[in-house]
């Protein structure tokens, strides 16, 4: 299983401090934002970790974060540059020479706080795709899984006007060798972006897509009320291990 962390795009909803750095490395709370969903995957046995960012503050990664060699025995870390923000499905696209040898992936959103652990999902996935929901109050800002009766997914879409469930989508992805392929398939959608619920929709059609509910706290902290949640979040964290 390789790992990809989708670490770009502009941060325009947290200038003036993303004039400083990435959005993906402010603090939470005691650590840098992408230490968090990195955690995630190094906790889940996933040692090769392509992480992809975008051209401003690029160096700052590499400062931060390095080979992977800080990070534990075996781990590794390659870096690709986005050089347009055009969708989250266009990370597959990017990390083509890295998923050559059909390996399976998990791609997590670098600005998304999990305390849910994902080891037995991640290490028991076999092929399809694997996608996790978690009941929201405004699913118009996510992508939305709408399921059966006996909890099988049965639509997927991205931000809808009208959605069909309170399931939000979360951003981490588990897909077997045949993502690229999925997403080579995508078009851009209606604001020009490569969706990654189209990825999924791929394996919906097929079949062969599973979403699984998350425990515990969960944020996607692009906006100055989430990121400041994480944060709090992260300090009792830190003070009741
Ligand atoms: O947080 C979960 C949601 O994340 C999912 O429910 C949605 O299906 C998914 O599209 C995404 O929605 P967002 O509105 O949060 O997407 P956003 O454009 O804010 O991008 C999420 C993160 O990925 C953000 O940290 C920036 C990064 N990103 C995004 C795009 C589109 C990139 O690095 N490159 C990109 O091209």
């Amino acid at each position: 299983m390789k790992g990809i962390i989708l670490s770009g795009g502009h941060g325009t909803r947290l200038r003036p401090l993303t004039n400083v750095t990435s959005k993906q490395l402010l603090p939470v709370y005691n650590k840098p934002m992408i230490f968090y969903p990195l955690e995630t995957l190094l906790k889940a046995g996933i040692k090769e970790i392509m992480i992809i960012v975008a051209p401003d503050h690029c160096g700052d990664y590499m400062r931060v974060l390095g080979s992977g060699r800080d990070f534990g025995a075996g781990v590794r870390f390659t870096y690709e540059i986005q050089d347009e923000p055009k969708g989250i499905a266009q990370s597959f696209l990017i990390a083509e020479n890295f998923l050559d040898d059909g390996d399976n992936a998990t791609l997590i959103l670098g600005d998304n706080i999990f305390e849910h652990d994902f080891t037995n999902d991640i290490q028991n996935f076999k092929s399809g795709g694997l996608v996790f929901a978690r009941e929201v109050e405004d699913p118009e800002r996510f992508g939305v899984l709408e399921f059966d009766q006996n909890g099988k997914v049965i639509s997927v879409e991205e931000k809808p006007k009208v959605p069909k469930s309170n399931f939000a989508q979360v951003g981490i992805y588990v897909f077997d060798g045949r993502v690229l392929e999925a997403a080579k398939s995508v078009t851009p959608s209606a604001r020009g972006e490569l969706e990654i619920t189209d990825v999924a929709d791929w394996y919906l059609k097929k079949g062969e897509l599973v979403a699984k509910p998350i425990q515990g706290f969960w944020a996607d902290a692009g906006t100055l009320e989430t990121l400041h949640r994480a944060s709090v979040w992260a300090r009792e964290r830190a003070n009741l291990s």
